[in-house]
């Protein structure tokens, strides 16, 4: 029970990061690279950003004019509902707005709207969005907010981790175009790999090496202090239905015979053959770059080979959960490996 206790402290936690601008601007960057007007004329729906704290409301209210948009909602989560409390203090932006009430405050979540040009310069930006409170504290899943999300075309947003499973269901009901971040371990979920197996949804643009650094709020929980700023590491990545140039381009490998000759992994070079799983028809291959170009059956990769698939040059047949593995794992000579994707060539 305290464990269960401790997992979830731990989990509210991770609910509170927040993603800096310059990894928004290069991931939304690799999306318009590929469709320059993949936003143009369309709805935007951030629904965990407070634009007091979210980058991604800043992102998209600055670039509203540039990306062609046609409306950007931002809601925020009340301060009372966070599971992860930190002192509250209404912003001198709230509190300065004729709308203002000491009542709702803490209580009740926000909705910040950006759709046309209030302050009459000519553009559309942050100075011109409105807010209002909601009537509920801003869950994702009351009415209030899936009305909202039924009105958009896209949905945007660095989610609370402990709720990444229920949120991503949440959009994939609606059939929405999506960009979130996600804890690296989310990519094995049941709710989750299938879909990337089936090239439903997929990994983002940024290479998921060395993680993402986010602004926290835990005091004691950090890794660096930038201006002042407290920052953790953690092992996440993009995850997304909107295409982008990466996805597209084919690993660089080797042949088989070359691996076997010259690969840089010692537990490759030398050896006679590739591994083979004593339970499963497969070749073990145990790192993305030495997977053999021209072998045609299936081979075992690392999860990380899921930063670097190409729909078009490799085909996903599931994991061992997927593929009903005998003991669940594959094992070599009686030794359980790590798990595994695995894969086939495309012909
Ligand atoms: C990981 S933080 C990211 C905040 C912001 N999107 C960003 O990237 O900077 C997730 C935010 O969602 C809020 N949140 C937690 N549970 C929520 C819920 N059920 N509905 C909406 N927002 C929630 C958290 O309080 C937190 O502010």
């Amino acid at each position: 029970m305290a464990n269960t206790n401790l997992k979830q402290a731990k989990a509210a936690k991770n609910d509170e990061f927040y993603t800096q601008f310059n990894d928004i601007n290069a991931e939304m960057n690799a999306y318009l690279d590929y469709d320059k007007d993949v936003f143009r004329g369309k709805t935007v729906l951030l629904p965990c950003d407070d634009p007091e704290w979210s980058n991604f409301t800043r992102f998209f209210a600055a670039k509203f004019d540039e990306l062609g948009l046609k409306k950007l909602i931002s809601t925020s989560y009340a301060p009372e509902s966070k599971k992860y409390k930190t002192p509250y203090q209404p912003s001198l932006f709230e509190q300065n707005a004729p709308q203002f009430d000491p009542k709702k405050t803490s209580l009740k979540g926000k909705i910040f709207v950006l759709e046309k040009d209030r302050t009459g310069d000519g553009r559309i930006n942050i100075n011109d969005l409105e807010w209002t409170y909601l009537k509920g504290d801003g869950d994702f899943r009351s009415d209030e907010v899936t009305k909202l999300r039924d009105e958009a075309d896209f949905i945007i947003t660095n989610p609370p981790f402990s709720l990444f499973r229920e949120f991503l269901a949440w959009i994939m009901e609606a059939e929405k175009k999506f960009v979130l971040i996600g804890n690296k371990n989310c990519i094995t979920y049941k709710e989750v790999f299938p879909l990337i197996m089936h090239n439903k949804i997929w990994t983002g643009y940024r290479s998921w090496a060395g993680g993402m650094w986010f602004k926290t709020m835990n005091e004691d929980d950090y890794d660096r202090i930038d201006s002042g700023i407290k920052m953790k590491n953690v092992p996440s990545f993009w995850i997304t239905n909107i295409d982008h140039g990466r996805r597209h381009q084919p690993l660089s490998l080797m042949t088989m015979a070359d691996n076997l000759r010259f690969s840089k992994h010692k537990d490759i070079r030398g050896k006679l053959a590739y591994d083979r799983y004593d339970n499963y028809d497969a070749i073990e291959v145990p790192f993305s770059d030495a997977i053999p170009s021209d072998y045609e059956g299936v081979m075992g990769v690392p999860i990380s080979f899921l930063d670097k698939y190409c729909p078009e040059q490799f085909e996903i047949l599931g994991n061992e959960y997927d593929l009903n593995i005998e003991r669940g794992r594959g094992y070599i000579n009686g030794k359980r490996m790590y798990s595994r994707v695995f894969i086939r060539k495309r012909s």
